[in-house]
């Protein structure tokens, strides 16, 4: 995780290393199988959680896996803090290290989390910005882990948009020794930036960016897909529901994939858009499960950074 004064954040998920991420799954394994030990580890701390765009997992997970660890979760919406308009992030950051042990924060651009995470003095946790989403890819390690009981070898392929689920997959993929496949439109790739530094990260895996659906999806062992209108972009719907017709995944695609392939999503879904109801309905129970770790995921990130 990064390091700086002292406190270390994620942001990023190039701010874990390989052991860093196989720890937290350990850990959060040993929370799912335990879920009340560690009850004390954050009493008497206050964790800020501030949103500037819906959820529904991000924040019950966090606000659910607080409680658990007996800290107190305050919610706040970013309209009623407005970093960057009503105040300066610096400002905001230093405040806040005041009154709170850590601060989660689901926002627009990368950047102003980056910022948050340089002045505050506690650790900054990322829920979600236009360009990564490190605690949901942590929990669908953990649920691949479930199934497939290791990592080398496997093959991922994310099918749809390029996005914030994508990024952070890649380097993911990358620190887990998995090889991946995005499957996209050429106008919807992932950020140059996250490609390189997943082959940075590690040069053996196989990292194939395609705008050919069928040929990411060829004997993968993990079919994964995201909204193909994330938050914020709703103005595209009509175009982006156009690019993306041919990036779903349905029975066909499936059929290519490795015979004991799983699906994974991670949710809200739109059925008959990126994901048929069929398969989506196939693998409900795996797609719940995927939800439900992030809440042991969310603790065991809480306990790795506030508490060692
Ligand atoms: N997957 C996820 O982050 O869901 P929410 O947007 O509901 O938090
Ligand atoms: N790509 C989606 C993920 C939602 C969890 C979004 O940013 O809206």
């Amino acid at each position: 995780m990064s390091k700086s004064a002292n406190k270390k954040n994620l942001i990023s998920m190039a701010n874990l290393s390989t052991s860093d991420l196989i720890e937290l799954i350990q850990l959060a394994q040993e929370l799912k199988s335990d879920p009340v030990s560690k009850s004390n580890a954050l009493k008497n701390m206050d964790i800020a959680l501030i949103f500037a765009k819906p959820s529904l997992r991000t924040r019950i997970s966090f606000e659910v896996g607080i409680n658990q660890l007996g800290g107190h979760p305050i919610t706040i919406k970013m309209d009623e803090i407005s970093i960057g308009e009503r105040e300066d992030v610096k400002d905001i950051a230093n405040v806040l290290s005041r009154y709170v042990k850590a601060i989660v924060i689901r926002t627009f651009e990368q950047e102003q989390i980056e910022l948050l995470g340089k002045h505050a003095s506690v650790p900054v946790i990322n829920g979600l910005s236009n360009d990564e989403h490190p605690c949901q890819v942590i929990a669908d390690l953990l649920t691949i882990k479930e199934i497939f009981n290791s990592f080398s070898g496997l093959k991922i392929a994310f099918i749809g948009d390029g996005n914030n689920i994508a990024n952070s997959l890649l380097l993911c993929a990358a620190l887990a020794d998995m090889n991946i496949a995005i499957g996209c439109p050429n106008t919807h790739k992932p950020k140059t930036k996250y490609i390189e530094q997943a082959k940075k990260i590690n040069p053996k895996i196989d990292i194939n960016i395609t705008d050919n659906p069928m040929d990411a999806a060829k004997d993968a062992h993990v079919l994964y897909t995201d909204t193909w209108i994330s938050m914020g972009q709703e103005s595209e719907q009509k175009n982006r529901k156009q690019s993306f017709a041919n990036y779903q995944i349905n029975k066909n695609l499936l059929k290519l994939a490795d015979k004991n392939a799983i699906v994974l999503h991670c949710l809200p879904a739109h059925k008959g858009e990126e994901i048929t109801e069929d398969v989506f309905e196939k693998f409900s129970n795996i797609i719940y499960n995927q939800a439900e770790n992030r809440l042991h995921v969310e603790k065991a990130i809480l306990l790795k950074l506030i508490s060692e």
